[in-house]
């Protein structure tokens, strides 16, 4: 199994781009099962769980191909409508496919995703919204059946939660559907932004996202259209947290300044430098950071749960107390223990985390236990004294493309060995 060896404390300098959002790539991917002609997607991340999205595609019967940062798929001769427990198992936001396949096949069989290391990932509003569009669905044994007797119908769907991959899965399936689904409530993710723009280059009609109130009119057919992935702002968030970390200067590009919004002012309060033009940030940290008073993570537009561990990170050499509450997740402090053995001091009591920033952390053998929280560690170690090796990082490369070429660019001493 290979780890991530970095030997700190490195500044970080210089000026980095931002590969293509991973949360932004699935849904597209699974939107092009929708569509009669070639569908061309650019800025395309490589990264393992876009992997597990073409093998879906495949195993459906399209044709994919890769080549650099962009995806084409030809839906045309898609015939299948299951995904394999392994797939559901690799890579649990496959769930992502099922408005998609059910619109496509009218009918859908995969395995429940069951929990993960965030903790449990109930689909029950993912269901209760096809159910209102006319899906009949049986739960048997871990396996959901799904059939659309007649057709898939329009419908008014209230969620009770703003769930991204719900929102998504809904206009996967109400795009081609009987009539006008209203959703209210819905999420408003830039990633959300970008699925209904390419559904809407492909001829869907989907009005008012980027709004908490989305309309869908269904159209008949949907033809292929060429497309550019927004840039991840989780990954420029994971950047700029190390650049503060490690009292650097760095420049991002080829970001949306305006989807990290909701994270600039906490680098800001930290005592960094920031500016953004228009597809750049730059970032000037101080020679120690402040304390950021709290974060309370939301759904967007408010602070996004996946920085949450890359910026408690950063808290950890500030000077004084920061607060932490998770409110997306259940489980999202496993980096907690870990970021202990590298000297921080947090404690957590239930979906609070209290960060007494420490003048220094020392590296210490760790191990990632999710996507997120395994960066934090990396950013941990960039900022630490001494060897910090980082394990289990097939949970890191699900979401960052290469991320110690990244931080090697930034003048980081790390290997992946
Ligand atoms: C997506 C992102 C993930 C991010 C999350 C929240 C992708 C591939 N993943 O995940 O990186 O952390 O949004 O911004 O885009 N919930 C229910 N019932 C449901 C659905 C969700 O109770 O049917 C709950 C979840 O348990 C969780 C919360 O709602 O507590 C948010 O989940 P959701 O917004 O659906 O996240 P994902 O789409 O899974």
């Amino acid at each position: 199994m290979a780890n991530l060896v970095i030997q700190g404390p490195s500044r970080l300098n210089g000026a980095l781009s931002v590969h293509g959002a991973k949360n932004s790539t699935l849904p597209l991917m699974a939107a092009t099962l929708l569509c009669d002609g070639e569908c061309v997607l650019h800025n395309c991340p490589q990264l393992s769980d876009v992997d597990a999205s073409t093998r879906i595609l495949r195993h459906l019967g399209c044709k994919v191909i890769r080549e650099g940062s962009t995806v084409t798929v030809d839906a045309r001769n898609a015939q299948y409508w299951d995904i394999p427990d392994a797939l559901m198992r690799e890579m649990r936001s496959s769930i992502v496919f099922l408005g998609a396949i059910i619109n496509r096949m009218h009918k859908a069989t995969l395995s429940f995703p069951g929990g993960c290391e965030l903790g449990p990932r109930p689909i029950d509003l993912h269901l209760q919204a096809l159910r209102k569009m006319g899906v009949l669905i049986e739960e048997d044994h871990g396996c959901l059946s799904c059939s659309v007797p007649e057709h898939l119908k329009g419908a008014s769907i209230g969620l009770s939660f703003p769930s991204v991959g719900a929102t998504e899965n809904i206009l996967l399936a109400a795009v081609c559907a009987e009539g006008i689904t209203v959703v209210s409530n819905a999420a408003r993710e830039p990633e959300i932004c970008d699925l209904a723009d390419f559904l809407n280059a492909c001829g869907a009609k989907i009005h008012g996202v980027g709004d908490s109130t989305i309309i869908i009119e269904g159209v008949r057919h949907l033809s292929g259209c060429e497309h550019r992935v927004i840039p991840d702002r989780i990954a420029a968030a994971t950047y700029l947290s190390a650049a503060a970390v490690t009292g650097g200067d760095i420049e991002l590009k080829d970001v949306v300044p305006a989807h990290l919004l909701p994270v600039l002012p906490v680098f800001e309060e930290s005592g960094c430098e920031v500016s953004v033009d228009q597809n750049r940030i730059r970032l000037k940290a101080p020679d120690r950071l402040s304390r950021v008073k709290s974060i309370r993570t939301m759904p967007y537009p408010g602070f996004p749960t996946d920085a949450q561990a890359p910026i408690m990170t950063m808290t950890c050499l500030a000077k004084g107390t920061s607060i932490f509450v998770e409110n997306i997740f259940e489980s999202r402090y496993k980096h907690v223990g870990e970021l202990l053995r590298l000297g921080a001091n947090i404690k957590v009591e239930g979906r609070v985390a209290i960060v007494e920033g420490v003048e220094r952390l020392s590296g210490a053998p760790v191990e990632a236990a999710d996507l997120r929280g395994g960066a934090a560690l990396v950013v941990a170690g960039l900022a630490a004294g001494g060897i910090t090796r980082v394990g289990g990082i097939h949970h890191i490369d699900r979401g960052y493309e290469n991320i110690e070429d990244s931080f090697k660019t930034l003048g980081a001493e790390i290997k992946r060995i």
